[in-house]
């Protein structure tokens, strides 16, 4: 049965579509369409680029229309925008279908660029054609392009470099691509066998070395082996019997079933220290939006792999608001066919209301195998705000403190002489007429901008953290100071120490 997905047969054929394509950058389709159509472009909306690309005959105007935009271009354009590869082997390709001297895509395929310490890596990756291109209903087996949560993930995921790595649910391999930039080696798994075909064309095209693609539901190709970072973007879109469905969003259980089982077992894959990164939505059922999260991590402690947690839940639905923005991602609206629209609206209702769903969580969860074998770190937070850019890096920051902190004993932690963090500033609040303010607030410019409130002793403690003083010397210096025991301060100070410590606020 033909997956009807392009394949590269032959290194030469890779290496010629790739000098083919070196100078369409993501530069170069924004010099393009310009920046008018670039953002239309984030809504969905095609035409303003369409009418800007038309407007050139640049061999980058070409294939922007040809590949980005659906647009139909002319053999003779393309041949001279692929020179090595030609319309004709664009056609033997599976990249493109000419009639009559006109050439129209078969696949999108698009520049994507990456940032790392050592430079800007530049890709280019074939994917199913959107909606918007095409004006029609995905299939059902749609292999998705570089989406939002793709961009999310890929953002959040630590880049120190890395032995082995899981990438689970490759789609068109756009997390594994990453990877290969700081990874020894790279299994990439999906399902489906058109996205894993997708995968090893831009594997290929990319010369992306060390993937190992397999076939194959969740942990089932991997089971029994260990990685050291394991990447997913899972299906993990809640979707009713009678609602529509996609192999790429919807993993076929019910509920929330596809996270609750990665996050209780994915410890089986992990080695010691190892980390797993994915991103996920979450049934909330009483008042707490943690519960469901908590017993999925209590499961797979007792199945014998206590994990580190930590989790940040960046956005709540209600039941409508999940079911609305389902639908209208999978084309279904009122104004295209009401009876069907209201028809998966009213399953997605009664499927929530069977379980006692009150909300949806949208969230990041990292989970990591203690070498020590005893977890250190449970957080589960919320924070809805925007988050610094690029997340992973602060991730890899935050955990090494914590961890630092961890391990100091309460006698090395007052031995520390700590330094307030340069981004850390203070805040106080009060009546205009009180000498004394009422609130002191401690707020971090980076990592996820947190803020801590802190009494007299505390607020004092921060302000003489300039790196000189130890803060058991500090501690005593105010203890004498605010006439307080010396024992009483350190205990109360201790902890409070710990934490923003751990926070980044000392360092
Ligand atoms: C949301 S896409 C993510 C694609 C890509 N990793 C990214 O970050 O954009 C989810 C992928 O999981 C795959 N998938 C669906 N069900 C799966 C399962 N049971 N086991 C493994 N992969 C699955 C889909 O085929 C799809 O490629």
């Amino acid at each position: 049965m033909s997956l009807d997905v392009p394949a590269l047969p032959d290194p030469a054929s890779a290496d010629a579509l790739r000098s083919d394509l070196a100078e369409w950058t993501v530069d170069a389709v924004e010099a393009v369409v310009g920046e008018r159509a670039a953002r239309a472009l984030g809504r969905e909306q095609v035409l303003p680029a369409r009418m800007a690309a038309r407007a050139s005959s640049t061999a980058q105007a070409t294939l922007t229309r040809l590949f980005l935009l659906g647009d139909t271009v002319s053999t003779r354009d393309l041949d001279a925008a692929l020179p090595a590869t030609g319309a004709d082997g664009g056609t033997r390709l599976g990249l493109v279908e000419t009639s009559g001297g006109e050439v129209r895509a078969r696949v999108d395929l698009r520049p994507y660029s990456a940032v790392d310490a050592d430079g800007e890596a530049r890709w280019w990756v074939a994917s199913d054609q959107g909606e918007a291109v095409t004006g029609q209903r995905l299939r059902d087996d749609h292999v998705l392009g570089i989406g939002g949560a793709s961009l999310t993930l890929a953002g959040m995921t630590m880049r120190a470099p890395v032995g082995r790595v899981l990438d689970l649910g490759t789609g068109c391999g756009i997390q594994a691509l990453h990877a290969s930039l700081h990874a020894d080696s790279v299994v990439a798994t999906d399902i489906s066998r058109r996205a894993l075909a997708y995968a090893a064309f831009n594997q290929a095209l990319n010369a992306a070395a060390g993937w190992d693609l397999r076939e194959g539901s969740m942990l089932e190709p991997v089971a029994g082996e260990e990685f050291d970072l394991v990447v997913s973007n899972p299906p993990f879109v809640i979707t009713p019997p009678d609602a529509p469905s996609f192999e790429y969003r919807d993993g076929g259980q019910q509920g929330d079933g596809i996270v609750s089982s990665l996050v209780s077992s994915v410890g089986s894959v992990l080695a010691p220290g190892g980390v797993a990164q994915m991103l996920g939505n979450w049934e909330i059922h009483g008042d707490s939006w943690s519960e469901g999260l908590e017993a999925w991590l209590e499961a797979s402690a007792s199945a014998g792999r206590p994990l580190d947690a930590w989790v940040i839940e960046r956005d709540e639905l209600d039941a409508a608001e999940y079911a609305e923005t389902w639908l209208r991602d999978a084309g279904v609206t009122p104004e295209r066919g009401r009876a069907a629209f209201e028809r998966a609206y009213a399953a997605y209702l009664a499927d929530f209301d069977a379980r006692g769903v009150r909300a949806v969580g949208f969230g990041m969860v990292l989970l990591r195998r203690p070498v020590s074998g005893t977890p250190m770190l449970r957080r589960l937070e919320q924070h809805e705000g925007a988050l610094q850019e690029p997340f992973g890096g602060y991730l890899v920051s935050a955990l090494a403190a914590h961890d630092r902190v961890s391990a100091l004993s309460d006698e090395a932690l007052l031995d520390t002489a700590w330094t307030a963090a340069p981004d850390v500033t203070r805040e106080s609040y009060g009546p205009v007429l009180q000498a004394d303010p009422q609130y002191i607030l401690l707020r971090q410019g980076a990592g996820l901008g947190r803020s801590v409130s802190m009494d007299t002793a505390l607020a004092g403690f921060v302000g003489a953290c300039d790196g000189e003083l130890t803060a058991g010397q500090i501690a005593h210096a105010l203890a004498a100071l605010l006439d307080v025991p010396a024992g009483t301060m350190l205990a109360g100070l201790v902890p409070a120490i710990r934490e923003l410590a751990a926070d980044g606020f000392l360092a």
